[in-house]
């Protein structure tokens, strides 16, 4: 049985040795990213996620941003090994989506910052999982909420725009090592 989903997952792990050799071409991988943005799912259709995808120059500005921002907390060979990729894409929702969803759908107030989260979560798994399966390897960061003014800066993004992730891919300059087996019948019930 081919299961395109499954291989997608299976392809998808941390790899933090990354290089420049991008298995797409800048305009595929664009297109890539949009059409993931446009096909993963969020609560009413309400399009509160927002990415920047971070290529050449900006990415590594991104990265000597990261380094300057810590004071030295992050070890300049850590910003390096994600400099050393192709890129970065950054996540976000939109919190003004929120408040308007808030306003016009007064019942499911206190769910739409939740439902934005959950759909930011499947679109972090579909671009993770979907860049691995095209032949990048990628790592999920988290410098925010320290790097978050310094990202409005970068990429002209609205003061309404909530940083949650960064995702950094790039070709892969190592594999990393095979995950030890799980008993799934622990984490995972049959009821029938
Ligand atoms: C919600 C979430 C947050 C994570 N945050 C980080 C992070 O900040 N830095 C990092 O290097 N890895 C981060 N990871 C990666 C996990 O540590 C990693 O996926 C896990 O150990 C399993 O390894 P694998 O990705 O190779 O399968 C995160 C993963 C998830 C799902």
């Amino acid at each position: 049985m081919t299961d395109t989903m499954l291989d997608a997952l299976r392809a998808r792990r941390s790899f933090y040795q990354l290089n420049k050799q991008s298995p797409l071409t800048e305009d595929e991988l664009i297109r890539y990213v949009e059409e993931v943005v446009r096909l993963v799912p969020d609560a009413y259709d309400m399009k509160s996620q927002r990415a920047v995808l971070a290529l050449g120059a900006q990415h590594d500005r991104l990265w000597d941003a990261v380094y300057d921002l810590f004071g030295g907390k992050v070890a300049r060979e850590k910003t390096d090994s994600f400099k050393a990729g192709v890129g970065t894409v950054l996540f976000f929702y939109d919190r003004a989506t929120i408040e308007r969803m808030q306003r016009d759908i007064p019942s499911g107030a206190d769910n739409f910052p939740l439902w934005a989260l959950q759909s930011n979560g499947m679109l972090q798994l579909a671009l993770w999982s979907g860049l691995c399966a095209q032949g990048y390897g990628a790592s999920l960061q988290h410098y925010n909420p320290v790097i978050d003014e310094r990202v409005r800066e970068l990429f002209g993004v609205p003061e309404e725009y909530v940083l949650l992730a960064q995702l950094v891919f790039g070709g892969i300059a190592a594999h990393p090592e095979p995950k030890a087996e799980e008993d799934i019948s622990a984490r995972v019930k049959i009821a029938r």
